[in-house]
């Protein structure tokens, strides 16, 4: 018992005067380790008859807790101390600059919705918007387009199986015909001028860019691309009014005063008179730069949308009495201002999502968008 009592003594000296870890464990393998002094006691138990084992056993148990118990306290407090002097070694240096983390950036496309809303904003513009997922009524029908117009077949799109249920908008020349037809990927942003004509009535004055789906692919068409609708409902309203706008939009948007377009007749079933908006633009170094009258040397034209007189029976399916109230539509490629103004060459890669595009061509979203601030810093 003395010796044993001694041993222990002895064992809880050496675990008090360790100061390192790899210490503080030699006392442990001396003691509690599979050949140890304690670990031995307590084999040496079964060979005891069971009376001496009685006796004998709680005191080794004793001093093998003891020991245990004062090793853990013991490392403990080492490894707080270590961890005491590791920080009082380390300064942290505020003056270091912060890790780079990686940082986003706005698409083309987006800054340029944002661009175009903030110019027709300054013109007295609101911002209107539609479902992607259309019904044949309004992208066709309401469109002055019936089920066997030709205008149809060129915008060839992505049709849902069911048709939609009957009367779910209000106008009265819908719900007499009972029907609002197929669901489809929008093919173009105009049935948000007969959505905002029958929520809204006239006077209107709006703007709607968005996504339009068609069944098309090349450089210069995608399956999916954007569209500005523009629409102005009034008395009194001209196709003069439609240049002025256009021009203004362009010169602001572009940043150049000598943008020249041209208005050639054309074709819409919810126009009447059609025109086609082409802008100028000369070829430098395999670029095109707008700017320039397209029939100049050097200089050709590019078709950006279609626009007109609104159809007085496309006013009429809107509820708005063609009568008293008359104005001016437009349409614009969203994707081909955008190639234009930032020289992307093929309109593809704009929804590739590759990140190296992306870096190339994508804004710093710290940027404000702001005709002042032109192309803007590159992240
Ligand atoms: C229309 O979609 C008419 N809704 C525009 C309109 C509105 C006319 C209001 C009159 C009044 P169009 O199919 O021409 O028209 O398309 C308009 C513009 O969208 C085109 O000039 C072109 O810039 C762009 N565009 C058409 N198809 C694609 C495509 N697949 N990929 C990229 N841009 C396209």
């Amino acid at each position: 018992m003395t010796d044993l009592t001694s041993r222990k003594d002895e064992a809880l000296r050496q675990i008090d005067a360790a100061t390192a870890l790899a210490e503080l464990d030699a006392a442990r393998v001396a003691a509690l380790g599979k050949k140890g002094w304690v670990s031995l006691a307590l084999k040496s138990l079964g060979a005891m008859s069971p009376d001496e084992r009685q006796a004998a056993a709680p005191a080794i148990q004793a001093v093998r807790a003891e020991i245990a118990d004062a090793i853990a306290a013991k490392k403990d407090a080492l490894e707080a101390a270590a961890l005491e002097a590791q920080l009082a070694g380390e300064t942290v240096d505020l003056t270091l600059p912060a890790p780079e983390t990686p940082r986003g950036s706005i698409h083309p496309v987006s800054q340029v919705m944002d661009e175009l809303a903030e110019i027709f904003a300054d013109l007295g513009f609101a911002v209107a918007t539609g479902p992607e997922i259309e019904d044949d009524w309004h992208n066709f029908t309401a469109l002055n387009m019936d089920e066997s117009h030709p205008a149809r077949a060129m915008h060839d799109t992505f049709y849902f199986p069911d048709a939609a249920p009957a009367g779910k908008h209000s106008a009265a020349s819908s719900e007499a015909a009972g029907q609002t037809g197929r669901m489809l990927l929008r093919t173009h942003t105009s049935p948000v001028q007969i959505r905002s004509m029958l929520e809204q009535g006239a006077p209107l004055r709006l703007i709607a860019p968005g996504r339009v789906y068609r069944s098309d692919s090349d450089a210069t068409h995608t399956p999916m691309f954007h569209q500005v609708e523009g629409l102005v409902i009034d008395r009194d309203i001209h196709l003069g009014h439609l240049k002025w706008t256009l021009e203004t939009f362009f010169k602001a948007f572009f940043e150049r005063e000598d943008i020249v377009l041209r208005l050639r007749p054309s074709y819409f079933p919810f126009t009447e008179p059609s025109v086609e908006v082409d802008v100028g633009y000369s070829n430098e170094g395999g670029r095109r730069v707008v700017g320039g009258h397209g029939d100049d040397e050097g200089h050709d034209w590019m078709e950006l949308g279609g626009s007109g007189m609104v159809n007085p029976r496309v006013l009429e399916f809107a509820g708005i009495d063609p009568g008293q109230w008359q104005g001016f539509a437009f349409g614009l490629g969203i994707d081909r201002i955008a190639m234009l103004k930032y020289g992307m060459n093929d309109l593809r890669a704009f929804f590739d999502g590759d990140p190296r595009w992306l870096k190339h061509y994508g804004f710093s979203p710290f940027d404000q968008p702001t005709l002042s601030a032109g192309v803007g810093v590159r992240p």
